[in-house]
């Protein structure tokens, strides 16, 4: 099967059956018998964000459940209309400029891939998508494409304000009053966007659209669009939790960045992706990364009442590498830092 333009290319051919090399076996397949209907992850009005009501509920979601959504967050809905517009577009462009867009993209900055690590996998995921790597240096936005660039700089530009609100709240409850420069480098000195989709699939049952993972962000800012198809793991370690789409709301979700620095308080929950049967799903999370240099450990602040650090210090880049060097493999990748 040509897979030169990714799984896209593949919807495409309006094959009646899923090519082999993306079936799961049977034991990685989604069992929806494990599905809890009656739980839910928090929704969180974000308005008010300086009142320790809204604080405390942020804590508390970050540590009972790793993931909540967030609704009233200052994002316009104009912004985020242009860029799930945008992310359309641009895999709807003709094979041929996606393909010239992969021979000729920095790949420090602009990444257009299917699946995940695709050396490293047996099988493949049902998804592409392009990942642009945000930084305060204007000139490296002029690689992204222009298809998207004008939506994905503005969604970025208002994003980064609702990020440092986001940091601001989970470090002072660590006892970090301050998100000064140096914090920054750690904690938001890489961002990426990723613009993620996944075609309609013969048979969502078979496929991974994202297999198991937990996120290597400090935190993660996804927006899904009206599909849904994301479900995060309970409480229990078994049974998994569905995240409906809410209109015009973020779903945030701690990174093992900050399960690490946080010692453990904080919970970088699994999570996953099933495939539709009908409908192209889209979704754009942001990974607020550290910068690769960013050495990643348990804060000072949170050891200070004498607790035992449960991770080792290393540098951001060595713990990126490694995600990237295998396939998902749930909750696996933390235990480097153990
Ligand atoms: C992700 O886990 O990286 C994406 C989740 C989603 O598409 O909802
Ligand atoms: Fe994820």
């Amino acid at each position: 099967v040509n897979q030169a333009n990714g799984v896209k290319g593949l919807a495409d051919l309006n094959l009646p059956t899923v090519p082999p090399q993306y079936i799961q076996p049977l034991q990685a397949r989604f069992d929806h018998t494990k599905i809890v209907p009656e739980e839910s992850i928090p929704i969180i009005d974000f308005t008010k964000w300086e009142e320790p009501d809204v604080q405390n509920s942020i804590f508390d979601a970050a540590i009972k459940w790793g993931f909540f959504q967030v609704v009233n967050h200052g994002i316009p809905f104009k912004v985020i209309d242009d860029l799930k517009a945008a992310v359309h577009s641009f895999f709807e462009l003709p094979a041929e400029e996606k393909k010239c867009l992969k021979e000729n993209s920095l790949p420090e900055v602009v990444r257009l891939a299917t699946s995940f690590s695709p050396h490293a996998e047996s099988v493949l995921e049902w998804k592409d998508y392009l990942q642009l790597v945000y930084a305060s240096e204007e000139k490296i936005h002029a690689h992204w494409p222009a298809i998207c660039k004008v939506q994905a700089l503005e969604y970025m530009k208002h994003s980064e304000v609702l990020i440092r609100k986001l940091l601001k709240v989970l470090l002072r409850k660590l006892k970090v009053e301050e998100l000064d420069k140096a914090r920054e480098h750690t904690l938001m000195g890489a961002m990426i966007l990723s613009l993620n989709y996944y075609p309609a699939c013969p048979d969502p049952e078979v496929v991974a659209g994202i297999a198991p993972h937990s996120d290597i962000s400090s935190t993660t800012v996804l927006l899904q669009d009206d599909i849904g198809g994301l479900y995060v793991r309970g409480s229990d370690g078994d049974s998994w939790i569905y995240v409906p789409p809410v209109e015009g709301a973020f779903v945030i979700n701690i990174g093992d960045v900050l399960q690490i620095m946080s010692n453990g308080r904080y919970k970088s929950i699994e999570h996953r992706v099933v495939a539709n049967k009908r409908k192209t799903r889209i979704s754009i999370p942001i990974f607020v990364n550290p910068a690769p240099d960013a050495l990643i450990g348990p804060l000072s602040e949170v050891l200070e009442n004498g607790d035992e650090p449960k991770y080792k210090h290393h540098l951001y880049s060595d713990y990126f590498n490694y995600f990237f060097s295998k396939a998902h493999d749930g909750k696996k990748t933390v235990e480097f830092a153990m």
